[in-house]
């Protein structure tokens, strides 16, 4: 089976990525029940979207639930079985997954995630080669830019201002165990397809641990590196771009 549960299943056998991917399931009534009740915030995903379509994420609160879709206004359930059948509902009897939610550490009071770009250089060999922080929109539950109306940050802000503390070597510790963790992903990754190109995706949470969010393939955004005001990176990402179609 494609789509998200297909990657999870395929990640979860390396012993490099396991121990940093949230719970998954294939969703269902109980198995969102369970989940829910275990961690009391989850995230539903339809199996095959992208871009942020289609995420609802649960918890509790109040004593009650409340549920939202991508953006807006939360919606509130006195009780678990009414929750459960207004997802249901909205799930419309397509696959869907559903995760555990990730306690993303926050930038200004909003959630952001991390985008490591991994990029075959001109000798075809995966190369780091460049991250960024993305801060979710207001009262978005997504941080994909453009649908959550989110904005970019350059990593080391994102940390220092959040797990880092303005702890310059706690901040080069996450950093350089991002890049390790994402070797370790191309590496993976080169079982399943071949691909010029990834972009990882990375929660990072309030106690300063690394979270698997995504593996995007085959045309991950160079644009959100360009909403950076240092075009350092981006300038760095459009030159390997070069080098890989320009290889011999
Ligand atoms: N388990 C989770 N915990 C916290 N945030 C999550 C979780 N799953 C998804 N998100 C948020 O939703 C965004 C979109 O989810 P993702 O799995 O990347 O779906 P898509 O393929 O639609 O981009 C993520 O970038 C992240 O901000
Ligand atoms: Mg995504």
């Amino acid at each position: 089976m494609p789509g998200k549960w297909g990657l999870h299943t395929f990640y979860q056998k390396d012993s490099r990525i396991a121990p940093m991917l949230p719970e998954t399931k294939r969703y269902g009534k109980s198995a969102f029940q369970d989940m829910l009740s275990r961690y009391g915030s989850v995230y539903v995903k339809p199996n095959m979207a992208h871009m942020g379509k289609g995420i609802m994420k649960v918890w509790k609160e109040d004593g009650g639930y409340r549920m939202l879709r991508v953006k807006g206004k939360p919606r509130t359930f006195a009780t678990a079985e009414s929750v459960c059948g207004h997802v249901l509902t909205a799930v419309k009897g397509k696959a869907h997954i559903v995760q555990q939610a990730i306690p993303l550490a926050e930038v200004n009071g909003r959630s952001y995630d991390i985008r490591v770009m991994m990029m075959r250089d001109g000798r075809n060999k995966w190369r780091y080669s460049g991250m960024l922080a993305k801060v979710a929109g207001s009262s978005s539950i997504i941080t994909n830019v453009r649908r959550g109306g989110g904005y970019v940050l350059p990593i080391g802000q994102a940390l220092s201002r959040s797990v880092a503390k303005g702890k310059q070597d706690e901040q080069k510790k996450l950093e350089k165990e991002l890049v390790d963790a994402s070797y370790a992903i191309c590496d993976r990754f080169n079982k399943y397809k071949y691909s010029s190109q990834i972009g990882i995706d990375y929660g990072v949470d309030r106690d300063g641990k690394l979270w698997l969010i995504e593996v995007n393939f085959d045309y991950p955004s160079h644009a959100l590196f360009a909403r950076l005001r240092d075009k350092t990176l981006y300038r760095l990402i459009k030159r390997r771009r070069r080098d890989y179609k320009n290889r011999r």
